[in-house]
């Protein structure tokens, strides 16, 4: 049993989208979220920039006494988990490896299609973790550098012609490649998960890389067992952010899918140095 919290990040809100998930699976779990709602987005930028928010992000979470980090954002997932993990001495789940591994699982005709941010598309860590599961299938990818900035923005309605637009553009080439499973590679992406099945038609099956990665942590907590021995009470929820919170609260709702009764307090993001 530990009773410490589980710490999460993400460049901004996306990673609610996985720590919703992980508060529903395990309620009795204390959650930090931060979220470098300042600076995103992460996904256009060089690796080194994206190393150093990540190594700042982590340093920030380290501030508390945690059992365990979650990396709730793809492009810090592809880019930065090997070293990340390499430096802190903590359990660190990113969403590449379980996302991938359920694309290779639910395949049927060995067409996968991947959308994400430039950085994470660019990495091909998706691409790897599939081929050493069976080097068959096939994966296309496509970065959509648009889709963030709509998303923070909550251009995230049915009906939104701007988004419906750009994301029509990003999926053809899925659609050309008769993709019968799409990982969505970045975990503001599910807000667009009804625009996307609208697009992709029902015989495509979505991945949600933030449910995905929230099912593996579960797992994992309990097989190290280093769940809460407080069963019978709510976890407590901490939200900080880099940026206003007050931004935060408004957009977060559509993320969680209820509204933040808790405090979320600003960080001074550049404070935090990785030593
Ligand atoms: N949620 C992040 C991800 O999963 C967004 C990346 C960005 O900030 O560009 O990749």
């Amino acid at each position: 049993m530990d009773e410490r919290p589980i710490g999460i990040f993400d460049s901004g809100l996306g990673g609610l989208t996985a720590a919703g998930e992980l508060a529903r699976l395990l309620p009795s779990e204390h959650i930090i979220y931060f979220g470098d709602t300042g600076r995103v987005p992460y996904g256009s930028r060089s690796k080194e920039t994206i190393l150093k928010y990540a190594n700042q992000d982590v340093a920030f979470l380290k501030s508390f006494d945690l059992k365990a980090i979650v990396i709730a954002c793809g492009t810090v997932s592809t880019v930065a988990i090997e070293q990340l993990k390499m430096q802190n001495d903590l359990p660190i789940v990113g969403v590449v490896e379980p996302a991938a591994m359920m694309a290779a699982k639910v395949t049927q005709n060995g067409k996968v299609g991947l959308i994400g941010t430039s950085a994470s598309v660019n990495s091909g860590a998706y691409e790897k973790v599939i081929a050493s599961v069976s080097l068959d299938i096939n994966v296309t990818a496509q970065a959509c550098p648009l889709l963030v900035p709509l998303i923070e923005a909550g251009r995230v309605h049915e009906g939104d012609c701007v988004t419906e637009t750009v994301l029509s553009e990003y999926l053809e080439p899925m659609k050309k490649a008769q993709v019968d499973t799409l990982v969505l590679g970045c975990t503001h992406y599910p807000l667009l998960k009804g625009m996307i099945a609208k697009q992709m038609g029902d015989h495509v099956t979505l991945i949600d890389t933030g449910e995905e990665c929230a099912k593996h942590v579960a797992i994992l907590l309990k097989e190290q067992d280093l769940l809460t021995s407080h069963t019978q009470t709510e976890g407590k929820r901490q939200y900080f952010v880099s940026d206003a919170p007050e931004g935060f609260v408004r957009t977060a709702s559509f993320f969680l899918g209820e509204q933040i009764e808790d405090a979320v307090e600003r960080v001074d993001i550049d404070t935090y140095q990785f030593d």
